[in-house]
Formats: structure tokens, sequence, C-alpha cells
């Protein structure tokens, strides 16, 4: 059993629903004291209490990643509760479908904006409470549609998807002297309320795709969340690793 985030203040943005909802859960079930930080601060408010009568430690915040003075308002918010901030999961983001042919451009910066700014602001405004403690933990919630496959209607999705490894790799780099590591995880198609949007053809399409014949759950992704998290996984960093059923291969 993985006991060492036991106790260690943790955001996770994009916590009021989905995978994050789900990291949110196991992450406290493992004693983390949580900040679950969505754009939705009434659905984030309902996840902390679902947190609380499960006996964990949860606060909610409303903060949109893509606003540089929410994010940093949120994570001195998360300092002051638990006093300090020792893991990030920067798993906010969204994946509207449109072909480029249709996509307004505005459409294009916003994905951008949420998914690839989102992460950088939100690992920058940590930045001065990992040098704090002298550690800390970055899970990025990448994906597979970007680095390794496509996908029709998901060009700035799967653009800001690859963008995000390649973020990563140089603040590898950059985050090692603070004894932070940064690592991701690449979902394939996971049970969320924003992927149940797609309709069902498109669930049953890819469940049937997958040699593990199934949609990944929640708790597929917050479990390897967990691990890049813990003390064990402290000499992996820079790293992706694909979650996904083998549906890639
Ligand atoms: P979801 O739509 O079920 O939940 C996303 C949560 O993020 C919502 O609570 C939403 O309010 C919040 N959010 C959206 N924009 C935000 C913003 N600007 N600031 C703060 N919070 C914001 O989505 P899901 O499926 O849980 O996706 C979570 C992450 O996992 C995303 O980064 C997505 O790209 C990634 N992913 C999901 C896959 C899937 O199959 N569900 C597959 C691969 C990657």
């Amino acid at each position: 059993m993985l006991t060492s985030i036991a106790g260690r203040a943790c955001i996770v943005t994009g916590g009021a629903a989905g995978i994050g909802k789900g990291i949110a859960r196991v992450f406290a079930a493992h004693g983390a004291r949580v900040m679950v930080a969505d754009r939705n601060g009434d659905d984030a408010g309902a996840t902390v209490e679902a947190i609380r009568a499960a006996g964990g430690t949860a606060e909610a915040a409303a903060c949109d990643v893509s606003d540089w003075d929410q994010v940093r308002a949120m994570v001195e918010a998360t300092a002051r509760t638990f006093g300090g901030v020792d893991i990030l999961c920067a798993n906010a983001g969204i994946y509207p479908q449109t072909k480029m042919v249709d996509m307004d451009p505005a459409e294009w910066d916003r994905v951008l904006a949420v998914n690839l700014k989102g992460t950088f602001l939100c690992v920058k405004a940590c930045l001065p409470w990992f040098e704090a403690a002298g550690r800390g933990r970055v899970v990025v919630t990448s994906s597979i549609t970007g680095p390794v496959t496509g996908f029709p209607g998901w060009t700035h999705y799967g653009a800001s998807k690859a963008g995000q490894l390649g973020f990563l790799r140089t603040a590898a780099m950059e985050l090692a002297r603070y004894n932070t590591t940064i690592n991701a995880v690449q979902p394939g198609n996971i049970a969320t309320e924003g992927l149940s949007d797609l309709g069902d053809d498109y669930l049953a399409t890819m469940a049937a795709s997958i040699p593990l014949k199934r949609l990944g759950a929640v708790e597929d992704i917050a479990n390897t969340a967990l691990f890049f998290a813990s003390d064990e996984a402290g000499y992996i960093t820079g790293q992706a690793l694909v979650v996904d059923g083998g549906q890639i291969l």
C-alpha cells in the first residue's frame, strides 16, 4: 500500500466531476488533504461533501485555471488552509468536438487556454510552495489523443494534450532543483460526465474497440496518479504513462 501521501496538501483542478473527482476521492481516501478546484464551485462543494462523508479532508475553491489571478488566489488559499502545497493534479480540461472547417478560432484559443496554459499557470503558482517544502509532485492529465492518436473534431484538443507533454519534459528539468517531479497520465476513454456528452454510439463503438472491452473507470486514472504522487515514485520525472485498456495497441 502506498501510504506516503497521508497528510499531504493536494490540489486537484477540475475536481468537481469526472476523472478529477475520482482523483480527489482516491487521494482523500489515502489521507491527503484535498483542495477541489473547479470553475464550477457548486459541484466542487458537492465533491467536498462526499469526501467528508467518507471521513476525508477537503475544501472547495471556485477557479478557472485559464485565469492567472484566479489560479494564484486558489493556490494561496490552499496554502493558507493546509499550511502549504505538496501535490498538484493538473487535470482540468475541456474537449468540445468540432471539425476544423467549422471551428471558430475563438474555440481553438479557449481549448488551448484551459488545457495547456491552465497547466502552466497551475504549476507556476505552486512553485514557491514546492520550494518551501523542499519537495513536490505534479501529475498532469494528458490524453492518448494528440500525443499518440488523432480523432476528427479534436485538432485543438490534440494539440493541447501533446503540448502538455512537451511542456512537462522541460518543466521536469526546471522543477528538479525543487526536488519536485512532474509526470503525466494519458487516459484512453474513461467513463465520465464529459465523455457521456459524446453520445451512446461513440461510447459503444469505443468500448467494443478496446482490448479489455470496457471504458476505463475514473479510479483507473486516479490510482495511476496516486502512484506518481507517492514518495515511491520519487525517481520518475518527465514521463507519461498510457492507461487505456490496450486501446492504442
Ligand atoms: P469532465 O468534463 O467530466 O470534468 C472536467 C471538470 O473540469 C469539470 O468539473 C469542469 O467544471 C472542470 N473544468 C473545465 N474547465 C475548467 C476550467 N477552465 N477551470 C477549472 N475547472 C474546469 O471531464 P473528464 O472527462 O473528467 O476530463 C478530465 C481530464 O481528463 C481532462 O483534462 C481531459 O482532457 C482528460 N481526459 C479525459 C478522457 C476521458 O475519456 N474522459 C480521456 C483522456 C483525457
